[in-house]
C-alpha cells in the first residue's frame, strides 16, 4: 500500500465510495446525512423466541490455571462441540472453548505471563487470536498458523500453507497437530480483551458457532482506584445470532461443514446479522442489581451488527453511561454519554449508577440502531437499596501515551471498499484482497505513524499488536466515544478517520483488518510486518 497525500484522486475515490452506497439504495448526499444503521442482512429465526428480560444473565466462569509455578500461569482449553440450551427448551449445537459459550474467562495480571494450551477436538483446523493482546507474533494467531484436528491432512509439506481453496501459498505458515501453546507476556495495560478463532476464510462462521471468550488483564493501579468490583463488575459480551428450525445456529455458509468453500450466500455478503440479541450467551437477559454503581465491561462480539446503547428507565429517562475505559484500558478521565455506539470488536468500560432508580423497577439496555426485537439488548432489575463505597475518580490513569502528528515518521492511507475477489464480490484494503504471502505494510519497531482510513460502508478497522488513538474523524476532531487507547476504530459509511500509534512491542508478522467478520473472511485483511 502506498503513502498518499490528499489529492484530487482521493476525492474521486471517496466519491466512488458513495457511488457504492448509491448502488445499495442510497444516493450521494442522502447517504451521508442518513447513513444506514447497519451494514449486512438479517437472518430470521425459525423457532419461537422467548420474551425479553426473562432469562437470567449468565456470567462466564473464570478459568482456573492448571499450574502457577515458575512465574507463569498455565491454562488448558479444549475446543469441542457441545449442545447448549440458549433459547429455553431449544437444544443448540455449538463449537466451544471448553464446552461453554462464551468460553471461560481468563483473568491475568499485568506483567505476569500466561500460557494457554489449546487442544482442537473440532472437525476443522482452528487458530486462536487474543484480540487486543500485545503478543509475540508466533502466538498472535496468524490466520494460516493452524492447529489441525486429528486426522486432518497436513498440506504444509506439499508447499501449501494449508489453504487449498484460493490456492494461496503461505511458506511461513506453522501448523501444529492437535495442540498448541499460546504464550502471552501480558506486558500491557489493564483492559478487557477477548479471544476468538481467526482461521483464514472461516473466522466469521467459527465465531458465530461459539468460538469466543473474554480475557481480562488487571493491575494494582486499577484496583487502587476503588471502582465497583466483585459482583458489581459485570462483563457483557453482546452478540446477535439466528436459530434454524432444528435449533441450530443459522448461518448462510456456502459450505456448512466449513471445510471447503469459504464465504456466504450472496445476500449476506455485506455481513450476517441475527434477529436474537445474546448477552453472555443468553437471549435478552435480565440481571438483578443493587441500587448502586456497577462497572459494565461491554464487548460487541457480533460479526457485523453495530449497536447504539442506551440505559432507559421505566419513565423513559436515560441513565448516564460514564465511560471509564476503551478497547485498551482506562481513559485519562471519565467521559459521560447518554448513548454509546459500539461496533464489532470494540469494548467500552462503563459505570452505571442505579442508586436513583426506584427499587423494583427495570432499566432496559436498548439498541437505538435496532428495530423490533433487535432494539432490545438486556435489562437490569433494581432489587434492593444498598450501601456503595465505590468511587469513580476524576483521574483514572496517567500512563496513556501522548503521540503528536509531528512525531509520525510517515502517513499512510488505506481505502476499505467493496471490490472483486476471485471473480466474485469481495472486500478490499487498498484495492487488494488478503494474501498471506504478500508484503503489505512494513513498519520499524518503535516508529510512530499516522494511518488514514477511508470507508465505503461501515468498516470497524482493527490493528493487531498495538493500541492507537483516533486523531480525526471526517476531517474533524474525534467523537467523545473515540477517547482513550483503542485497537478498533469504527468507520461509518463514506467516512475517513485518522489514527496515530507507535509500533511497539515485538517484531514479526501481524495483521490489520476489518472486524466485520464476513468482510474479513472475504479479503478485507492485510499484513503488517514489524521489523
Ligand atoms: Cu479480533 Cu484479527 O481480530
Ligand atoms: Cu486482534
Ligand atoms: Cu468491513
Amino acid at each position: 500500500m502506498r503513502d498518499l497525500r490528499m489529492s484530487r484522486r482521493r476525492v474521486l475515490e471517496i466519491g466512488g465510495a458513495l457511488g457504492l452506497l448509491a448502488a445499495t439504495g442510497l444516493s450521494g448526499a442522502a447517504a451521508l446525512s442518513r447513513r444506514p444503521p447497519v451494514t449486512g442482512a438479517e437472518l430470521r429465526s425459525a423457532v419461537p423466541l422467548p420474551p425479553a428480560f426473562s432469562v437470567p444473565l449468565p456470567i462466564p466462569a473464570v478459568l482456573a490455571p492448571v499450574s502457577t509455578s515458575g512465574g507463569v500461569d498455565r491454562y488448558a482449553i479444549t475446543q469441542r462441540e457441545t449442545t447448549a440450551e440458549i433459547l429455553p427448551g431449544v437444544r443448540t449445537p455449538l463449537w466451544t472453548y471448553g464446552g461453554t459459550f462464551p468460553g471461560p474467562t481468563i483473568e491475568a495480571r499485568r506483567g505476569r505471563p500466561i500460557t494457554v494450551t489449546h487442544r482442537n477436538e473440532l472437525p476443522v483446523p482452528t487458530v486462536v487470536h487474543l484480540h487486543g493482546g500485545r503478543t509475540p507474533a508466533d502466538s498472535d494467531g496468524y490466520p494460516t498458523d493452524l492447529v489441525l484436528p486429528a486426522g486432518w491432512p497436513d498440506a504444509t509439506h506439499h508447499g501449501h500453507g494449508g489453504h487449498a481453496m484460493a490456492g494461496m501459498h503461505d511458506p511461513r505458515a506453522v501448523h501444529r497437530k492437535l495442540t498448541r501453546d499460546y504464550t502471552f507476556p501480558m506486558d500491557q495495560r489493564s483492559s478487557l480483551l477477548w479471544y476468538h478463532d481467526h482461521r483464514m476464510d472461516f473466522t466469521a462462521p467459527a465465531i458465530w458457532r461459539g468460538l469466543a471468550g473474554l480475557h481480562i488483564v488487571r493491575d494494582d493501579a486499577e484496583e487502587a482506584l476503588g471502582l465497583p468490583s466483585g459482583s458489581r463488575e459485570l462483563p457483557l459480551m453482546i452478540a446477535d445470532r439466528a436459530f434454524a428450525a432444528d435449533g441450530s445456529l443459522d448461518y448462510p455458509a456456502l459450505d456448512p461443514t466449513l471445510r471447503g468453500q469459504p464465504g456466504v450466500r450472496e445476500s449476506y455478503l455485506a455481513g450476517v446479522l441475527g434477529d436474537v440479541i445474546l448477552v453472555n450467551g443468553a437471549p435478552w437477559p435480565v440481571h438483578e442489581v443493587d441500587a448502586a454503581r456497577y462497572r459494565l465491561r461491554i464487548l460487541n462480539a457480533s460479526n457485523a451488527r453495530h449497536y447504539e446503547l442506551e440505559a432507559v428507565l421505566d419513565d423513559g429517562r436515560r441513565l448516564e453511561l460514564v465511560q471509564i475505559g476503551a478497547d485498551q484500558g482506562l481513559l485519562a478521565a471519565p467521559v459521560t454519554h447518554t448513548s454509546l455506539p459500539i461496533a464489532p470488536a470494540e469494548r467500552y468500560d462503563v459505570i452505571v449508577d442505579f442508586a436513583g432508580v426506584p427499587v423494583g423497577s427495570l432499566v432496559k439496555v436498548v439498541n437505538r440502531l435496532g428495530s423490533g426485537r433487535t432494539g432490545d439488548v438486556m435489562a437490569f432489575r433494581v432489587a434492593r437499596k444498598a450501601t456503595d463505597d465505590s468511587r469513580v475518580p476524576a483521574v483514572l490513569s496517567t500512563d496513556l501515551p501522548s503521540w503528536n502528528r509531528a512525531d509520525a515518521v510517515r502517513v499512510r492511507e488505506f481505502s476499505f471498499r467493496a471490490g472483486q475477489l476471485n471473480g466474485g464480490h469481495g472486500w478490499l484494503i487498498g484495492g487488494l484482497p488478503f494474501d498471506p504471502a504478500r508484503s503489505d505494510v512494513t513498519v520499524g519497531l518503535g516508529d510512530v505513524e499516522v494511518w488514514r482510513f477511508v470507508a465505503d460502508v461501515h468498516h470497524p478497522v482493527h490493528l493487531h499488536l498495538v493500541g492507537f488513538q483516533v486523531l480525526s474523524r471526517g476531517g474533524r476532531p474525534p467523537l467523545p466515544h473515540d477517547a482513550g487507547l483503542k485497537d478498533t476504530v469504527s468507520l461509518r459509511p463514506g467516512e475517513a478517520a485518522e489514527i496515530i500509534t507507535r509500533f511497539d512491542g515485538y517484531r514479526g508478522r501481524y495483521l490489520f483488518h476489518c472486524h466485520n467478520a464476513e468482510h474479513e473472511d472475504m479479503g478485507m485483511m492485510a499484513n503488517l510486518e514489524v521489523v
